[in-house]
């Protein structure tokens, strides 16, 4: 098999990277490790910017986000009992759409098999082979039978966990990394939402965050400990431990449900430099992984695939390889500001187990200041509605 663009991985990165590609007549095939259904049952985040609207806009996988996808032109940050609102509208001039991830793959999965691409679901032991030559070739499995591509890139797209990433030859990549020393319990429920906004919640008990879907499905997060399991969390003790981190108000609205689906995530900082090696290039998960209180997972994937699309797009149409070269500065500026700020949320709002009496001394006047300040809410509103591309 031969194709212009080999993408190994079929989430948020890969098939917008194949959307992008195949409306600007590049040909590309996609390889994923595992089946269509396993990719549509895991359940993300839900927060999308404004310039990730406009790239799947460009997609044309647009249409279902902007009519079901609700804006929020605020968010609500709660601690020692009481709300604080920061006006995203007023303050930087946007809102977001809050809309699940789970939709949009949903509706680029939709979109592929419309276009016609190839998309290989259950494609095992994906290997990468002559990636510093002109004449890259990507191997596979399926049903016992091995296949070969060969392409002229190949596009990483394939998560933390991915092949793309540790293909890299020793030394020529290099990691950054913070682990933090808990985990994010989920919660989805066919509930109305305790509150028409998100509400982010710092907790002597820990942090936890009211989200939502829609207008009847809720997502709710409880800060947890690494050693915890699903099986520790019946429905009941998840709703009451929610409860107790919430303010009066919300306790009293919350409406409490049988869970449809329940995980435990843990929470990690990295970035991995550079995001290309000659004719292998990384973007979204496969790069980079932000722990989810800034919601920007899902935005680094849509920056960096708008990168990446643009200097494919332009090597092909111009024969430039100029936007190419410049990927991996111009997706790391980005990327590393997105670390930053959800670096800054998750110290800001959690319950940090090493914190010394100073720190939460300094935590809690940190979020004074942001609630008493309109420049500090301005940052936030900024950096939460996303940065210009
Ligand atoms: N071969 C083929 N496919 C692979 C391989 C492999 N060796 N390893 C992993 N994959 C697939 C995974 O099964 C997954 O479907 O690559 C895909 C990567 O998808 P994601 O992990 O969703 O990463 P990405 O597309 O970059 O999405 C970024 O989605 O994962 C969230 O938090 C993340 O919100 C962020 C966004
Ligand atoms: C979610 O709805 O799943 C969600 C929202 C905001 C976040 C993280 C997750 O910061």
């Amino acid at each position: 098999m031969r194709t212009q663009v080999a993408i190994i991985g079929a989430g948020p990165s890969g098939l917008l990277l194949g959307q992008l590609l195949t409306r600007h007549g590049i040909d590309n095939i996609i390889l994923e490790n595992r089946s269509a259904d396993y990719v549509l049952g895991r359940i993300r985040a839900g927060v999308i910017e404004q310039s990730a609207a406009d790239v799947f806009d460009e997609a044309g996988v647009g249409a279902r986000m902007r009519k079901e996808g609700l804006l929020h032109d605020g968010t609500q940050i709660c601690f020692d009992g009481r709300r604080h609102r920061i006006d995203f509208r007023a303050l930087a001039g946007k809102p977001v759409i809050v809309y699940g991830q789970t939709e949009i793959t949903r509706d680029l999965m939709e979109a592929r098999a419309a276009s016609g691409a190839t998309t290989v679901y259950e494609a095992l032991d994906a290997s990468l082979h002559d990636f510093s030559g002109d004449k890259p070739r990507v191997r596979y499995r399926k049903n016992d039978q091995d296949f070969e591509i060969e392409c002229d890139f190949i596009a990483g797209c394939d998560g933390f966990h991915g092949v793309s990433r540790q293909s890299f030859p020793a030394g020529a990549i290099r990691n950054f990394e913070r682990v933090y020393p808990f985990g994010w319990l989920g919660l989805l429920s066919d509930t109305p939402p305790v509150s028409e906004e998100l509400i982010y919640i710092h907790h002597e008990r820990g942090f936890a965050l009211c989200s939502m879907r829609s207008h009847t499905r809720s997502r709710y997060y409880l800060q947890c400990s690494l050693a915890d399991g699903v099986e520790d969390w019946s429905d009941d003790r998840f709703w009451e431990e929610l409860k107790r981190r919430l303010d009066d108000e919300a306790r009293a609205k919350l409406v409490t449900g049988r869970s449809i689906e329940k995980s435990i995530a843990p929470l990690r900082s990295f970035v991995a430099e550079p995001l290309r090696h000659d004719r292998l290039f990384l973007a979204g998960d496969a790069a980079h992984i932000v722990p989810p209180t800034g919601a920007k997972g899902l935005n680094l994937a849509a920056s960096d695939v708008h990168y990446l699309s643009e200097g494919l797009i332009e090597f092909y149409r111009k024969g430039s390889p100029a936007g190419l070269d410049r990927y991996s500065e111009r997706a790391l500026a980005r990327i590393w500001k997105a670390e930053r700020f959800s670096w800054w949320m998750t110290t800001l709002l959690h319950k940090l187990p090493d914190a010394s009496d100073f720190d939460r001394k300094l935590q809690h006047t940190e979020l004074e200041y942001l609630v008493s300040s309109e420049a500090a809410q301005k940052s936030m509103a900024e950096n939460y509605v996303g940065l210009p591309y």
